[in-house]
């Protein structure tokens, strides 16, 4: 995710570019640049850090009244000044903004360099501006050249795309990322959402994918792939800025819940090939994978519950031991490990203290060591032999939602491409991968249980209590809807495996006490029924989330998940128990984004 702005008009262009940049921060904070265009040169500043700096770095009468903006979320190339967007061409004459990923960049550039082109930073991004200056030399009409540069591109983009040949003018488009644009009386202008231009329009026209745009001071055109005009819907914008930021949500947590169809499809794209797991970084590490006898996925709250789901799964897969530590344990635990023990880290911020020392003793031990991080160029993500990244972008809400089933996709990938090294075949790979790949729209699906999970959140109105239980997989499902039912609505909240719970647990359960139940895995859930009843029959108030086959007539809160390979159904139980916290903690008036006593990056031990 990154924030691109775009102005052209009758006055400075670049107040608007910096107050709509300040509006998507959200979006993404680790660099910022801008391009402003007069009619012989394009100036270009920019840097790593937030806005402010790139603030600090830009004189005080810049009037130009052309030019463009991006905060960058960086998914290709630590977070530098060089990597920094803009990004121009060789002789400074094309500048681009980009946001998503060029799945296809690494054969682009190859061609581009075999054409005597030089790059100057490690991104994705930088093959766009090149790719056009490529097309623009061959024939130099803009609309022309940005047609053929946007067919090569495989992936997802919203660009914006400024130049001297037309210094009033600014191209953009879209495809799979957001761009939407506006006119005022001072100009046109256009951006990757709405709360960038709230100040001066509430008239919005989103781009569509496939169509590009031309932006004039006082005009507005619209094309389709083909380069023929495309039908303007204009929608009015109903949202002040501030909930705009929000995506109209009433917190980040509810906006980052709803995220998760387009990060999920983000993560996964580009990573098979057929049945091939394409994951170059892990196939090139140095390491006699015949020879790992053991694997630790190690990590802290929420990421540590993605462990327990993935050790799980490890062993399935591939048949192999495992196990699942906290990283506050594992660095004062002594372990026995050795180069034959492969570490897995896993954290959004890549900051967490206790996991980066934990993946410090493992490095010291001779462990190759392996990191699924959300945030590019973290200590975490720079320290580890081979890094993976989550792509769902800045996490606001201090409770992690969007991080965590993206962890669960990406290590599912991961443990996917480990058996393949290993020489495993999984059973059933085939249909799991097309499982996977169907998890964007298995999500879209499973959030229009809202309204059901705000309901079953009311039954804990008057309660002080309540218990998760699950069995083998959902047991993870079951910790983390605990844990995030905890932190946002200080309800108390305990997991257990099912069949656990007669062995002591059950003597908390009285009348009205809500149990949520997991009962997902085709092998165990017909047990995990019977011990719902046992709680039942004690006078508790089932929530039951359950497959599309399971018997449960006896219930009245009764969730089914759509049809899915079992292995994947944390995701759709992670987003349902993200649902029931956040209304419980809306039932209390809790502050949902930044719940008492936490933080969103623990950076000490
Ligand atoms: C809970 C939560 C925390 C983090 C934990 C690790 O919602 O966000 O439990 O998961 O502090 O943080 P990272 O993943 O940044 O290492």
């Amino acid at each position: 995710m990154c924030g691109i702005t775009g102005f052209t008009g009758k006055q400075p262009a670049l107040p608007f570019l910096l107050q709509g940049l300040s509006k998507l921060e959200y979006r993404g904070y680790d660099s910022a640049g801008v391009t402003l265009v007069n009619s012989r040169k394009l100036k270009t500043w920019k840097t790593k850090g937030r806005l402010s700096e790139l603030e600090k770095k830009l004189p005080n009468d810049l009037a130009q009244s052309c030019g463009i903006g991006h905060t960058r979320w960086a998914t290709h190339g630590v977070p530098s000044n060089m990597n920094a967007h803009p990004h121009m061409n060789s002789d400074n004459s094309i500048s681009v903004v980009h946001n998503g990923i060029v799945e296809n960049y690494a054969v682009l550039k190859k061609e581009l360099l075999e054409e005597g082109y030089t790059f100057h930073s490690d991104t994705d991004s930088e093959v766009i501006v090149q790719l056009l200056d490529f097309y623009y030399r061959r024939k130099p009409v803009m609309k022309e050249a940005l047609m053929r540069t946007v067919k090569r591109l495989e992936g997802s983009y919203a660009l914006c795309v400024t130049s001297i040949y037309e210094p009033n003018t600014i191209y953009v488009a879209k495809k799979e990322s957001p761009m939407v644009l506006g006119m005022s009386k001072e100009g046109t202008f256009c951006a990757s959402d709405a709360p960038a231009m709230l100040e001066y329009t509430r008239e919005i026209l989103p781009l569509q994918d496939g169509q590009f745009a031309i932006l004039n001071k006082d005009s507005l055109e619209v094309f389709d792939t083909d380069g023929k005009p495309a039908e303007k819907k204009w929608i009015h914008f109903p949202y002040d800025v501030q909930s705009a930021q929000k995506g109209g949500y009433d917190s980040f947590m509810m906006k980052e819940i709803h995220e998760q169809p387009s990060v999920i499809r983000e993560t996964l794209r580009g990573r098979f090939r057929g049945t091939h797991v394409v994951l170059p970084n892990i196939e090139a590490l140095d390491v006699d994978w015949n020879e790992i006898h053991e694997t630790y996925f190690i990590a802290c709250g929420t990421a540590y519950h993605a462990c327990i789901y993935a050790s799980g799964l490890y062993q399935r897969y591939t048949g192999k031991l495992s196990t699942a530590v906290p990283a506050s344990e594992f660095r004062y635990s002594s372990p026995n490990v050795d180069g034959h023990t492969l570490c897995i880290f896993v954290s959004q911020s890549g900051e967490t203290a206790d996991t980066l020392a934990a993946l410090k003793l493992a490095k010291a031990k001779g462990c190759p060591t392996i990191a699924v991080v959300n945030v590019l160029g973290s200590s975490i993500a720079r320290q580890t032999d081979a890094v993976l990244y989550t792509a769902a972008g800045p996490e606001i809400a201090v409770a992690s939602t969007k991080a965590y089933t993206t962890q669960l996709v990406l290590l599912h990938v991961l443990i996917l491409k480990l058996a393949e090294l290993y020489g495993v075949r999984v059973k059933g790979i085939g249909a799991l991968i097309r499982d996977l790949k169907r998890l964007p729209e298995i999500t879209e699906e499973v959030l229009k249980n809202e309204p059901f999970m705000k309901k079953c959140a009311g039954m804990l109105k008057d309660q002080r209590d309540a218990y998760f239980i699950g069995r083998q997989l959902d047991y993870p499902s079951a910790l983390e809807g605990a844990l995030k039912l905890k932190e946002v609505s200080y309800v108390h909240a305990d997991a257990y495996y099912a069949g656990e719970l007669k062995h002591g647990p059950i003597a908390l359960i009285e009348k009205n006490t809500v149990v949520l139940a997991l009962a997902t895995q085709p092998d165990v859930a017909g047990k995990t029924i019977s011990n719902i009843k046992e709680t039942v029959a004690r006078g508790a108030r089932v929530i039951l989330v359950t497959d599309q086959t399971m018997r449960a007539d006896e219930f009245k809160y009764v969730v089914r998940i759509p049809e899915l390979t079992p292995s994947l159904s944390a995701v759709p139980c992670a987003v349902l128990t993200q649902l029931f916290a956040y209304y419980a903690a809306k039932e209390k008036g809790c502050d949902i984004d930044k719940p008492r006593n936490l933080a969103k990056s623990v950076t000490v031990e």
